[in-house]
Order: C-alpha cells, then sequence, then structure tokens
C-alpha cells in the first residue's frame, strides 16, 4: 500500500505520519507539503531516513508536479491535511485559504481519479457547522446537521467538502470526509491557543484570552484524531461524512487557568483582549456515527493529555522556541500589538 499524506510537515499531519508508519510498517508514506511558515520539516526529522517514507516539498496546487508525484508513486489512498488552518489568519487574508482549501483539494483529486486511487480522504473540520449557543448544551454537531460558516477558513473547508462529495456523485470517486474538533498535542504550532498559551506562560508574558474567555472548545488529542482517520481510510463507508470528537468541552478561560495550574504561573498573566471577530461560541461534536460504525473511542482523557502535552513542550524547548524566534515575532506583533 502506498499512501499520499499531504501537510504531513504540519500538526496533524505529522502526527498521522508516525502513526502510520508505526501501525502499518509494511506501507509507504509519501509526505506532500510545500512548507509554508506552518510546515517544518524539523517535525519529521525522526522519519526522514526511514525506507518507507518519502517527503515532497510540493505545492497541492501545482497540478503538474502533483500528476508527475501520482505517476510516480501510483498511491492506493490519498489523505489531505494541506490546509491554511488558522482562523486568525483568514479574517486578515482570506485569498490564500480558498486557493490551497479548495483548489488544492480539487488538484488533490482530479490526480486521484487519473490515477485510479483507491480511497481519497479529505480531513474536514467541525467548524463546517458554524457554532452552538452557549445555553443549549443538549445541542451537538451531527453529520446532518446543516452546513453554516463563521469564517473564511471554515468558508473554504467547507467549500472543499461540498467538491468532495460532488466528485463522488458525479465522478464516483471513492471519497470518505472527517469532521473533528481541536485537536491539542505534540508538535502544535505555536499559534493556536493551547501551545501559544504555553510558550507565552514560560516566558512570564501576558496570555491574551479573547473576549471574556467564555468559548467553548470540545478538545481531543491528536492520536485519538490519528487513530480515527485511519479506521475511516480502511473501513469506513464510501461517500460518507464521519464526526470525531471526544465529548470534552472546556471554556477557553478554564483551558489557560490549567495551563497556568500546571506550569507554576501566576493567573495575573491573563489579559483579556479585543474578540475575534465573528467568534464562534460552542464546538460540540456527536461520535455516534464512528462508533458504532467503526469502533472509534477515544483513548486519551483530557486529564493526562495536557500534562503529557505539556511535558512534550517542556521537553521540546528548541522545536518551538526557533518557530517563535522567526517571522512568528512580526504575526505576533500584527495580531496582538493592538488588541
Ligand atoms: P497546520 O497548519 O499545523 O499544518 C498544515 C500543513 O499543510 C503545513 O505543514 C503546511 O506547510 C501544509 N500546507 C499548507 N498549504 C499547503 C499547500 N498549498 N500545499 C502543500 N502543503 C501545504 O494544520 P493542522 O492543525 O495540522 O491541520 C491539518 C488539517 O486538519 C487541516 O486540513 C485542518 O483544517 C484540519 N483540522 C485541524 C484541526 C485542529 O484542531 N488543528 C481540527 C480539525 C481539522
Ligand atoms: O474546531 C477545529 C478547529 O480548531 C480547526 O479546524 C482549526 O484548524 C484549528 O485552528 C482550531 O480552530 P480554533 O479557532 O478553535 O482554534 P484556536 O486555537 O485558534 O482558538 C481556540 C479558542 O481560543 C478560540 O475560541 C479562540 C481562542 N483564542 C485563541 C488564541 C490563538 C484566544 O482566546 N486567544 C488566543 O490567543
Amino acid at each position: 500500500m502506498t499512501v499520499i499524506v499531504t501537510g504531513g510537515a504540519g500538526f496533524i499531519g505529522s502526527n498521522f505520519v508516525f502513526h502510520m508508519l508505526k501501525a502499518h510498517p509494511d506501507y509507504r508514506i509519501v509526505c506532500v507539503d510545500k512548507l509554508t511558515y506552518a510546515g517544518n520539516l524539523s517535525t519529521l526529522e525522526s522519519v526522514m531516513n526511514n525506507p518507507k517514507f518519502r517527503f515532497c516539498k510540493t505545492d497541492i496546487c501545482d497540478r503538474e508536479a502533483i500528476n508527475k508525484l501520482f505517476e510516480e508513486e501510483k498511491p492506493d489512498i490519498v489523505v489531505n491535511f494541506a490546509a491554511e488552518s488558522h482562523v486568525d489568519r483568514s479574517i486578515e487574508n482570506p485569498e490564500i485559504f480558498l486557493q490551497t482549501n479548495i483548489l488544492g483539494t480539487s488538484v488533490m483529486m482530479d490526480a486521484s481519479r487519473k490515477y485510479g486511487v483507491k480511497r481519497y480522504h479529505q480531513v474536514s473540520t467541525d467548524e463546517v457547522y458554524g457554532d452552538l449557543p452557549l445555553d443549549r448544551p443538549d445541542l451537538f454537531f451531527t453529520e446532518s446537521t446543516h452546513i453554516h460558516t463563521s469564517s473564511p477558513y471554515s468558508s473554504s473547508k467547507a467549500g472543499a467538502d461540498l467538491l468532495v462529495l460532488a466528485y463522488y456523485r458525479t465522478y464516483g470517486l471513492p471519497v470518505t470526509i472527517s469532521r473533528c474538533s481541536n485537536n491539542y498535542g505534540p508538535y502544535h504550532f505555536p499559534e493556536k491557543l493551547i501551545p501559544l498559551m504555553i510558550a507565552n506562560a514560560l516566558a512570564d508574558k501576558p496570555l491574551p484570552v479573547y473576549g471574556k474567555g467564555e468559548n467553548v472548545r470540545d478538545w481531543l488529542y491528536v492520536e485519538d484524531h490519528c487513530k480515527a482517520i485511519d479506521l475511516i481510510i480502511h473501513n469506513g463507508r464510501v461517500g460518507e461524512v464521519y464526526n470525531v470528537g471526544g465529548h470534552n468541552e472546556m471554556k477557553n478561560i478554564d483551558i489557560v487557568r490549567l495551563i497556568c495550574k500546571e506550569l507554576g504561573k501566576p493567573e495575573s498573566l491573563i489579559t483579556y483582549v479585543t474578540d475575534r471577530k465573528g467568534h464562534d461560541m460552542r464546538y460540540a461534536i456527536d461520535p455516534t456515527k464512528i462508533h458504532n460504525e467503526l469502533g472509534w473511542l477515544p483513548e486519551t482523557k483530557f486529564a493526562d493529555g495536557i500534562k503529557k502535552t505539556i511535558k512534550w513542550y517542556l521537553d521540546n524547548e528548541k522545536w518551538w522556541k526557533d518557530i517563535i524566534s522567526g517571522e512568528y515575532q512580526n504575526y505576533y506583533t500584527k495580531m496582538y500589538g493592538n488588541r
């Protein structure tokens, strides 16, 4: 089996590469990544010399390069993680989100059609469902919840999902889609809530909480997401969408307080800043379908996962310090300077 994994130098994609090489040692894993600001080759250092692994620095929007790669590799399965993934950046500059997330998806699916790929899997997000009100804890996103997006990021992901389903119906491309809740764990880029708060707290810098910090996210340890995708690409039904989430809803402010506690830092570092435009209130996944059909259940409890994650950031300071010492400084000043 040859599996093309796009976006494998990013957060979830790299964890998926590690998972696949371990879980399926006889598979060949080909990582396609443009190495944008969010992609880091150092993340893949431990597998670079693995004979079952190949890295290709390629843009998924580059049709010619992608076709050439498919011609060489003749992949059985394609898993498309590659995306612009940060909501705040999409509010600043939507265009690249449309290019990579929608056009890039179409390039990957055209190549998958042309070379007879047995499964094309699209890694999507619970953000395509919009948000839920805080005062209705009985409501959850199911696979039949209407698409209702808030940010340019989530709209681009929803656009891609619709295109994937259209390729299934129109061309019979054997597709599946997973829509997962917020992930956390090793190699999470420090522009996102949990790693940003860990990095800032360790440097005794302010912890910028948007609005009142009341927004709720449904956190899942990244390995559990990887295991869900592994199950879907092998046993999931073609043409189907699977929601992935672990019923672990938490308010942002509670996460930040917990990080302070774990690191022995004072809560006085918490600083309330101007809210994100169009900020989604609450995400909450109903994972009944993937549980009933594929037997998936999250294995890592949040209390353990957050400890493991904090330990990983303490043990791997070089990885994130290299990132935050570069271009990230300009990003941080632009996004947080006048907030
Ligand atoms: P990330 O930003 O950490 O990584 C994205 C990777 O894609 C990077 O390595 C980047 O270099 C690469 N990339 C970007 N544009 C590319 C292009 N044009 N061609 C090739 N490679 C390109 O993202 P992530 O958090 O790991 O998310 C991965 C996927 O999972 C995304 O599709 C995202 O929408 C989805 N998702 C993320 C979460 C989450 O909590 N992080 C939850 C649900 C779904
Ligand atoms: O739900 C899945 C989505 O989760 C993925 O599709 C996205 O790719 C991923 O980035 C994530 O989106 P969020 O917007 O939920 O994640 P983020 O870490 O950016 O923010 C989490 C919450 O924390 C959100 O309510 C905004 C808030 N926040 C974030 C940052 C970066 C703050 O309060 N302060 C911050 O500095």
